[in-house]
């Protein structure tokens, strides 16, 4: 059982969550859009920031900035320290051993394309697999397609269920088969909020002598990780929809195996010593942060972190859970309402297609009634070709949504439904 369904279980976490003292924290959503309460359903895209980054990110420019690992003076240290400090935050948010698995790149799609480029100069060669599943993010497909084309590395793809769920048999046949050295798989789908069985995963790649990457974008915000229970190799997000800045994403992978891999980006910081006619790189996690990292941002998403965990992530899980049944319920009643990603491990988003209403139509409607959602392929275009769709319209939960919210969406599907008929 998921921990959000344990926690749905029990009952516990929601008894004590406060929704509305949540909601105070972020200031932007007293905000209004038409005339109408904004009631932001776009999480997935991108969630709002809780007033602790933004006073982070304010404090961190007015009072400790400077570059870092560079300066002989106190402000550099100063700043040097707090850069380091958030790297030990988000090691152990991800209960990660070192902080030298931890890397900060600019968002999930550079650490993904930092894997892939690494490991496409020695690592994986000609005729080596790698194992992608139906339901993944562009970011996660595009990388290994640029790899597959510069290297002749194979690019194998796991199929997932009518409902959305990731098929374990087929997944298994398909290793099976040999030479898969990489499984490079989502944690959460983006569009369908299928939690992916990750841990059974990776024991299975294991088992096939194949290293796991995870793409957690979706997932770190509605469940907590442990690197050391979870044994993959790489796993990936990025802060913006962990209520954290845009410009810093998260690279875990596991020490011994980034110290096997070659730089991606070469610059200053990444060295040890530089000459014409060779370089030394640096120790890890430097190897892999060329030039100026992203400093104010990376203390923002340790406070995003910090925010979060001060919740905590099985109390966040059961208030979105508890969302996530209100909506479906509430949703089964507008007409011709189609949900696309019924499994029964999810996060809280709801794809769907309304009959006869063009996704893009529906938000645009939506947005008229003050409601934010995404309409489109979601950077997911082969996922759509799967479920049989050009496009959805997507209402992904967070945080500090409501029941109210969940019924101000209702309403506004059924104004979409009476338009077009
Ligand atoms: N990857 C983000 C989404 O799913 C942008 O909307």
């Amino acid at each position: 059982m998921s921990e959000a369904a344990e926690a749905m279980r029990t009952g516990a976490a929601e008894a004590a969550y406060d929704v509305e003292a949540i909601r105070a924290e972020f200031p932007i959503l007293s905000e209004t859009v038409h005339g109408k309460p904004l009631c932001f359903l776009d999480n997935g895209a991108s969630a709002q920031k809780p007033r602790a980054v933004i006073d982070a990110m304010r404090w961190s420019f007015e009072h400790c900035y400077a570059n870092v690992h560079r300066g002989a003076y106190d402000f550099s240290e100063r700043t040097t320290a707090a850069y380091e400090g958030a790297r030990a935050t988000v090691r152990r948010f991800l209960n990660a051993r070192s902080d030298a698995e931890i890397v900060f790149a600019k968002n999930a799609t550079e650490a993904i394309n930092l894997v892939a480029h690494s490991l496409g100069r020695g690592l994986l060669k000609a005729g080596d697999k790698v194992l992608i599943s139906e339901m993944e993010h562009h970011s996660n497909i595009v990388p290994w397609q640029m790899l597959r084309d510069a290297t002749g590395v194979e690019l194998v793809v796991t199929p997932v269920s009518d409902e959305g769920e990731f098929l374990m048999d087929a997944y298994r046949e398909r290793l099976a088969e040999g030479g898969v050295k990489l499984v490079a798989v989502t944690h959460v789908s983006n569009v369908m909020g299928t939690i992916t069985p990750a841990k059974r995963i990776v024991e299975a790649a294991h088992d096939a002598g194949a290293w796991v990457l995870f793409d957690a974008s979706q997932a770190v915000m509605h469940m907590s990780v442990d690197m050391q229970d979870l044994d993959c190799d790489f796993y990936i997000f990025t802060g913006h929809k962990l209520y954290g800045p845009s410009g810093i994403g998260v690279l875990y992978g596991r020490e011994d195996l980034l110290e096997r891999m070659p730089p991606f980006l070469g610059g200053g910081d990444m060295i040890s010593s530089v000459s014409f006619e060779t370089s030394e790189w640096a120790d890890l996690p430097a190897k892999f942060e060329a030039g100026t990292p992203p400093i104010v941002e990376a203390i923002g998403l340790a406070a995003a972190i910090d925010y979060v965990s001060g919740v905590g992530l099985p109390a966040i899980a059961a208030h979105e859970q508890d969302l996530l049944r209100y909506a479906m319920q509430r949703l089964a009643a507008v007409e011709g309402l189609k949900v696309i990603g019924t499994a029964p491990d999810k996060t809280a988003v709801l794809s769907f297609t309304l009959a006869g209403a063009h996704p893009h139509d529906v938000a645009t409607i939506l947005d008229q009634q003050g409601v934010a959602v995404r309409a489109g392929h979601h950077c997911a275009e082969p996922l759509m070709h799967r479920m049989g769709v050009t496009g959805t319209t997507r209402a992904s939960m967070g945080m500090y949504n409501t029941r109210a919210e969940i019924d101000q969406l209702g309403v506004a599907l059924e104004k979409v439904v009476k338009i077009f008929g």
